[in-house]
């Protein structure tokens, strides 16, 4: 494991998934379970860095030692991220955060009612929270790092991604209703914004995370040098 290049770091790490409710009783979600962020978390901090997750809607026990926020939708994960991210190092998004939210709450439980067609579920947007730190950086040489989980091309969605959002690597991952979701271990490339790709194996996804510090920490290192 790589020593303490960490310390004196502040990093602010996304997990879990985010929760839009339509009433007081549903939600639209997703299948994160919040593992491979807490992984990002429990490394960070074993290399020496103040870390801050901010957890949505995750089961998973607080890891020694972390500042954990917990929160339910994309706006509060928003607000909390934007919030730590101003002294922060480096912010990773690992969380799945919902691209849209039911335009309406109803404030009480909604009711089937006898001969009618049940009604639309609209949506509207939800802020591009990633696109948003890469684009504004709170401290000037601020690292952004971000995920992109796909189910088809991967890595041709990912290389748009990381171009569309602006941050300086992105983690691009596959998915499915049993890929990577919930489980212990994950494969990803790497890709950087100076055009860099690098593959990780199969392996833990304290592996993964241990990756992507090793490249934050080089980036870190070269801004202070
Ligand atoms: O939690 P696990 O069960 O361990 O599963 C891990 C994981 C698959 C959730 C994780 O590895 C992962 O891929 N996380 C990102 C999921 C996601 O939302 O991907 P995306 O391609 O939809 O979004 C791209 C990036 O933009 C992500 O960094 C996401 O956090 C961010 N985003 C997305 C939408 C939005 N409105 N705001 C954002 O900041």
């Amino acid at each position: 494991a790589a020593g303490p290049d960490l310390a004196g770091r502040h990093v602010v790490i996304s997990a879990g998934g985010t929760r839009e409710p339509l009433d007081p009783v549903r939600f639209l979600g997703n299948r994160s379970s919040g593992k491979q962020g807490y992984a990002l978390a429990r490394t960070a901090a074993a290399r020496g860095a103040r870390v801050t997750l901010v957890a949505a809607n995750t089961a998973l026990p607080d890891p020694a030692g972390v500042d954990v926020v917990r929160v339910g939708t994309a706006l509060q994960l928003r607000e909390a991220v934007l919030k730590a991210a101003g002294d922060a190092d480096a912010v990773v998004m690992a969380a799945a955060v919902a691209d849209f939210r039911p335009a309406v709450y109803a404030d009480g439980k909604i009711k089937k009612k006898d001969g009618q067609e049940p009604a639309p579920v609209n949506l509207v947007r939800n802020p591009d929270i990633l696109a948003e730190i890469s684009a504004e950086r709170a401290r000037e040489g601020q690292i952004v790092v971000g995920f992109a989980a796909e189910t088809d091309d991967v890595l041709a969605n990912g290389r748009t991604k990381l171009a569309r959002k602006g941050c300086d690597l992105l983690v691009v991952n596959e998915v499915g209703e049993t890929k990577t979701f919930g489980s212990e271990e994950n494969e990803a490339v790497i890709l950087a914004s100076d055009g860099t790709e690098t593959p990780v194996a199969h392996g833990p996804k304290e592996a993964l995370a241990d990756a992507i510090w090793d490249r934050v920490a080089a980036r870190l290192a070269r801004r202070t040098a």
